[in-house]
């Protein structure tokens, strides 16, 4: 990481875990804090995150899920190239919600790891993810507290099954994409306190264990 550049977060986590919430809110706290501050999610708002879109409320079927991932891929690219950088280019601090974990949690427990880890290999790696943990039934609980249309990876044993999975990518990229757990069960409050905390300490240099 050299000098004069910003620094890239990702939150993670099953469906229900909070992500978007915690995106919005670690974007105003560091705004507040006096950062330059983009906020951002994946799938993007690129013409590929749109018709990724498109599959996740099934507007668009027929997709494989072969196909799926390499969306997912060249969206994850484009949303690089477009936003990602430029920004950090200029010395900003970028929050994603959700990033290549994602890929290869939920393309990588239907197809092999290795090939969706190849899509996914021209990718940056995070400067800090932050996985947000939460158990299947209290997200699932969530997402039906919170209505709205069901998406392509809504069912809970589907959702046991990403549990599952980013279980296995956590574990495994934990140094690549520097994943941080965070206990998502809490209030939002102290969710976002807790986060916050590491997002400061990356960004002022302090090692935390
Ligand atoms: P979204 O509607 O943004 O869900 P949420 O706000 O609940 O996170 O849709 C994101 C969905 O797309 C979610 O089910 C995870 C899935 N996804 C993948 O399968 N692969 C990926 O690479 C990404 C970024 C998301």
């Amino acid at each position: 990481m050299s000098a004069g550049r910003g620094r890239f977060i990702v939150l993670e986590g099953i469906d229900g875990s909070g992500t978007t919430t915690q995106t919005a809110r670690l974007v105003a706290s560091l705004r507040a804090a006096g950062h330059a501050v983009v906020g951002t999610r994946e799938p993007s708002e690129g013409p590929m995150g749109l018709l990724l879109r498109q599959a996740l409320t099934r507007r668009l079927v027929g997709i494989s899920d072969r196909v799926l991932a390499l969306l997912f891929a060249a969206d994850r690219l484009d949303h690089l190239a477009s936003l990602v950088e430029p920004a950090l280019a200029e010395g900003k601090v970028v929050v994603s919600d959700r990033y290549v974990l994602s890929s290869l949690a939920y393309q990588g427990m239907r197809l092999p790891l290795a090939w969706v880890e190849a899509l996914n290999a021209a990718a940056r790696p995070a400067d800090l993810t932050l996985y947000l943990d939460v158990d299947v039934r209290t997200a699932s609980r969530r997402r039906h507290a919170r209505g709205g249309p069901t998406e392509l990876f809504d069912a809970d044993p589907v959702q046991r099954a990403v549990a599952r999975a980013y279980g296995r990518v956590v574990r495994k990229h934990a140094r690549a994409q520097r994943v941080v757990p965070v206990d998502g069960t809490g209030t939002p409050d102290a969710v976002a306190a807790e986060i916050l905390s590491r997002a400061q300490a990356l960004l002022s240099g302090r090692r935390r264990k």
